[in-house]
């Protein structure tokens, strides 16, 4: 509790172009919540290097993400928006709970199995630890709730039982976080294939809508969009195609499914994914308008840059002087 209000966390790894689905997924959630917690949105840095970067391009990705938080609703004076590096605390505390995790819950988590496969020349040791960092993140600011995407499951669940068998261990030590997921955008699919998530790493752009895309890029790529077999507008599992569209629509317009299926009755497939097109143009107009300005403010972000990963530093060395007296580490004299 701090401020008297309860603690959210959430990250985004600043690795290639962010897609519709982790505004839809995870971002627009942050917005809807930020007022009734107090906040903590970082810029997980530290993630992105389990797969080979250029650190040119992963620094002014790293500086467009964090302007892309705060273009899309984010108060960088009310929330604490930083960069996950310039708080020594998470690779502290990763190490501390690396060990109190076991090989074999690592060795079940999905998202490791899948990235080994798709990165097999590079199987390094943070690439399989990378859910411990996770964890170290959300725990480290005592959280009491972490907006996710569906895929962050497996995670979540990991990161509850660290932190329930330290405290079983030592003592109320951390607070056991909840995951949040959004209604109907907790899954984004691919616009071409809607068996596969839409993500910032599918090898065909058309797959994925990146927040930063024009108006006509978007439209051409809704245009594009896969449907399924058959006219009707439904909701349901035999048209996956479709169901992504609605399910992009409710979460982009905020109306339920249910009236979207009202809404979009007797239209065909080409009317309905121009209709789909238009709300997510129109749903991320003021990101892109107040992204083109912050880009221009240098001044602005660097002062945002510091003063919250002073922010974000003071609040994690409160957890981490407190867990590393639990262990047992001497207590630093001062
Ligand atoms: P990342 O960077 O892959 O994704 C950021 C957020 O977007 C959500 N997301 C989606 N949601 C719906 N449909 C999709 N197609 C889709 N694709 C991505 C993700 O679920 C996520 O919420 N490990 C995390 C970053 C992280 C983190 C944390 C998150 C590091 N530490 C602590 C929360 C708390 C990741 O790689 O997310």
């Amino acid at each position: 509790m701090l401020d008297g209000k309860k603690t959210l966390f959430s990250g985004m790894q600043a690795t290639g172009n962010l897609t519709l689905g982790n505004y839809l997924g995870a971002l627009k959630n942050w917005v809807t919540l930020n007022e009734e917690y107090q906040c903590f949105f970082s810029v997980v840095d530290m993630h992105s290097i389990t797969v080979r970067q250029d650190p040119a391009e992963l620094r002014k990705r790293a500086r467009q993400l964090l302007m892309i938080y705060i273009a899309a609703g984010l108060d960088p004076e009310k929330n604490c928006i930083y960069y996950q590096s310039h708080v020594s605390g998470h690779a502290e505390l990763s190490w501390i709970l690396s060990c109190f995790t076991y090989m074999g819950e690592l060795n079940r988590m999905t998202q490791f199995k899948d990235k080994a496969a798709k990165h097999a020349d590079n199987i390094n040791a943070g690439l399989f630890t990378y859910p411990v960092l996770m964890a170290a993140d959300i725990l480290l600011y005592q959280a009491d709730v972490v907006p996710v995407g569906n895929d962050q499951r497996q995670h979540l669940e990991l990161t509850r039982d660290i932190a329930i068998r330290f405290n079983n261990i030592y003592g109320d030590v951390f607070t056991i976080p909840e995951a949040y997921y959004g209604k109907h955008a907790a899954r984004i699919m691919s616009l071409q294939d809607p068996s596969k998530k839409m993500s910032k790493s599918d090898e065909n752009p058309n797959g994925s809508i990146y927040l930063l895309d024009d108006p006509d890029t978007i439209m051409r790529k809704f245009k594009r969009a896969v449907t399924d077999s058959g006219k009707e507008i439904i909701y349901s599992e035999d048209k996956p195609g479709i169901r992504n569209l609605l399910d992009i629509y409710a979460s982009m317009t905020g109306c339920s499914v249910e009236d979207a299926v009202k809404e979009f009755d007797g239209k065909g497939y080409g009317d309905f994914k121009m209709a789909v097109g238009e709300a997510v143009v129109e749903g991320l107009r003021p990101l892109q308008e107040r992204y083109v300005q912050l880009s221009k403010d240098k001044a602005y972000i660097d002062q945002i840059i510091k003063e919250n990963s002073e922010k974000a530093g003071y609040f994690a060395s409160k957890t981490l002087r407190k867990v590393q007296k639990k262990v047992g580490f001497p207590v630093k004299v001062r």
